[in-house]
């Protein structure tokens, strides 16, 4: 899991002025609440420097937040602003918590989970087709999925699977042969388009087609599928009947559970009628995946890239691999799962992902009652030095099977 990302956290209609809500990422929990005085949303860490009550139990008082358990008034800029029980004493300077950067885009309310300066944050991906509804019908769904983030997203940018995982719906099990494929990069995103064999569509979008020809001689449909770092992903299909579209954010609310949020648009069927039908199609898609994904092992995504088997099709998840071991390189993953757990799995110590603030301002270090999460480099050298002994540290050259395409781009570490 990474921080200094933007991470879509909820749709923007589901946070309501009033009704503070508890989001999970990372392993962590937020608030989000919309100030009645402008409408704006913010995000800030769901843990009471006090007691650490849940400040989403609390309620919205002016532009503040009011912790449920003793009444402290947290600002939006995460700051009390009153303790109840000593009005007339001052403010100590530990009464603080995180508050993070919330822009409000493509439907989405997207925090950005990090302490990186503005002009070094990495991009929010680009979804604007989501905001043209001139073009596009859109459905949104939410789908909670008990499997790593990483494994889920490689599936969801994965063509190759298609034919088998999704025979019978829009994969065509007797062509699962993947093509030579386009593929566009930079080093947040790798989109890969790919012309396919239809299978015959099903259901009233069958009955509704204009082509009913034999399934041979169909026309290839042209498909994408893009990867945004950390963890968002497009797929696009061309058919004959028109465009489809499907973004979604799949957001890590630990290692071992991912919150899949998607919002899927078309340019056919418009009506309102047809929007059942929509959400109905990208649920047995997600169920579909899910039964297998569920079962691959190991549950985490491996670091070494020679740890698992790679072919040509494979290309845009190899990338994606790379890319992730350079993040971590850079010292941008955190320690899943740590932080405040739930049940059996609460742990005694609180740490929280560093809000821009702590660098903006270093006057306010030892101010933060909080502890930052550690990044895996981190827990990495950590080991290290305490097990002097053990395997060295440097990291063994990836071992690529000859199949990988020739032309495999390498991405600058630009973090
Ligand atoms: S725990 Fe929040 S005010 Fe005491
Ligand atoms: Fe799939």
């Amino acid at each position: 899991m990474f921080k200094n990302f933007w991470y879509g956290v909820e749709f923007s209609s589901d946070v309501q002025v009033g009704s503070p809500k508890k989001v999970k990422v990372l392993g962590q929990q937020l608030v989000l609440y919309r100030k009645p005085s402008d409408g704006k949303v913010v995000a800030m860490s769901d843990l009471c420097v006090h007691r650490g009550a849940a400040l989403s139990e609390g309620t919205v008082k002016g532009d503040c937040i009011v912790c449920p358990y003793h009444g402290w008034e947290y600002s939006p800029e995460g700051e009390v602003q009153k303790i109840p029980a000593h009005p007339e004493k001052g403010i100590p300077r530990k009464a603080r918590i995180d508050a993070y950067p919330v822009v409000e885009k493509h439907m989405m309310i997207w925090v950005f989970m990090g302490d990186l300066p503005e002009e070094e944050r990495p991009p929010i991906p680009d979804w604007s087709a989501v905001d043209d509804t001139e073009t596009y019908r859109a459905v949104t769904g939410t789908f909670l999925w008990k499997s790593n983030y990483e494994r889920i997203l490689e599936n969801g940018v994965d063509i190759a699977h298609t034919p088998f995982v999704h025979a019978g719906s829009f994969g065509n099990p007797d062509k699962p042969e993947v093509p030579e494929f386009e593929v566009e990069t930079s080093p947040w995103h790798c989109k890969a388009s790919v012309k396919l064999n239809p299978p015959k569509p099903q259901g009233i979008w069958g009955k509704m087609n204009p082509d009913k020809g034999d399934l041979l001689n169909r026309p290839l449909v042209p498909v994408s599928t893009t990867w945004w770092l950390p963890n968002a992903i497009l797929l696009e299909v061309d058919l004959p009947m028109g465009k489809l579209k499907i973004f979604d954010v799949n957001i890590p609310i630990d290692e071992e559970t991912t919150l899949v949020k998607f919002i899927a648009l078309r340019t056919f069927f418009k009506g309102k009628w047809a929007d059942k039908d929509a959400r109905r199609r990208v649920f047995k898609v997600l169920k579909q995946d899910e039964a297998v994904v569920d079962t691959v092992r190991p549950e985490l995504l491996p670091f070494d890239l020679s740890d698992e088997l790679h072919v040509k099709s494979d290309y845009n998840q190899v990338l994606y691999r790379r890319r992730r071991r350079e993040l971590i390189e850079a010292g941008w993953s955190v320690e899943g799962n740590t932080i405040v757990g739930e049940g059996t799995s609460a742990r005694v110590e609180a740490r929280v992902i560093p809000s821009p603030i702590r660098r903006e301002v270093p006057e306010l270090a030892s101010a933060w009652n909080f502890k930052e999460v550690r990044s895996r480099q981190l827990l990495e050298s950590e080991a290290a030095r305490r097990t002097p002994t053990s395997t060295p540290t440097t990291q063994a050259t990836p071992d690529v099977d000859d199949d990988e395409p020739e032309s495999m781009p390498t991405t600058e570490v630009t973090v």
